[in-house]
């Protein structure tokens, strides 16, 4: 946890962190924000690649990360941000593939996996059904606990709430449905799971036809 406190996508970094390959010598983070998950990244792997849109986060992504001489934030669209093709043990986005393209989007980042490299989102997700709406509810609960614990409030500071308000409006939440939809077709063998805070956690890992296992993968919410 760093200077943002507790928030819904820093409470999953231990579960993705899990997901990191051994000997990880080369990492890819998208929509990195203000570059907490890629500084973690960085006690991992060789080499760690964030990129965002916005010229605030990169600003603030490299002030805090001065001491980690192995992260590069660059500032970039990844719409059109050349990948290279199977260069990354590792590529994760967090909380950022509701803004973006997505089928366009998977198969970049699977297609820049090296073989047996593993691929981790978490985003956002649209509820669907029963069992995920109370999941929602009960997640209210859970949330404003942590942050009452960690951060001293039960909700996140107003400007935070506007800025969610204005960014909800304009973003498109699929449902675990669509979501496994996608990865059948694009990752297959990928594991998708629902997450109580309002997110799902994907996971996919470039097979080649090699059975012994680097990673270690050991799931909790
Ligand atoms: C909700 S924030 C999540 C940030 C961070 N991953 C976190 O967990 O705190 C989504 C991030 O995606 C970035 N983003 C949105 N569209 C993008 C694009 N086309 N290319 C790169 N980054 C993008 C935004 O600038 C923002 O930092």
């Amino acid at each position: 946890m760093d200077e943002e406190g507790w928030t819904a996508n820093n409470h999953y970094h231990r579960l993705l962190l899990r997901y990191v390959p051994r000997n990880c010598q080369k990492a890819l983070e998208i929509g990195c924000g203000t570059g907490s998950f890629a500084r973690l990244l960085a006690g991992r792997c060789k080499r760690v690649v964030a990129i965002d849109l916005s010229s605030e986060m990169i600003r603030v992504a490299r002030a805090r990360s001065a001491q980690f001489e192995n992260v590069e934030f660059e500032l970039a669209d990844v719409m059109t941000w050349e990948f290279p093709r199977s260069q990354f043990d590792f590529i994760c986005s967090i909380a950022t593939l509701h803004h973006l393209e997505q089928r366009e989007l998977l198969v970049k980042m699977r297609d820049a996996l090296r073989p047996r490299g593993v691929l981790v989102i978490m985003d956002l997700v649209g509820s669907q059904g029963l069992r995920e709406r109370v999941l929602d509810v009960l997640g209210l609960g859970v949330s404003g606990t942590l942050r009452l614990i960690y951060n001293g409030r039960l909700q996140p500071p107003p400007a935070v709430r506007k800025a969610w308000e204005q960014h909800g409006k304009q973003d498109h939440y699929s449902t675990t449905n669509q979501i496994r939809a996608l990865a059948d077709e694009i990752l297959p063998g990928s594991i998708v799971k629902r997450r109580l805070l309002w997110r799902y956690t994907l996971f996919f890992r470039n097979h080649i036809p090699d059975t012994s296992s680097s990673m270690t993968c050991k799931e909790e919410d």
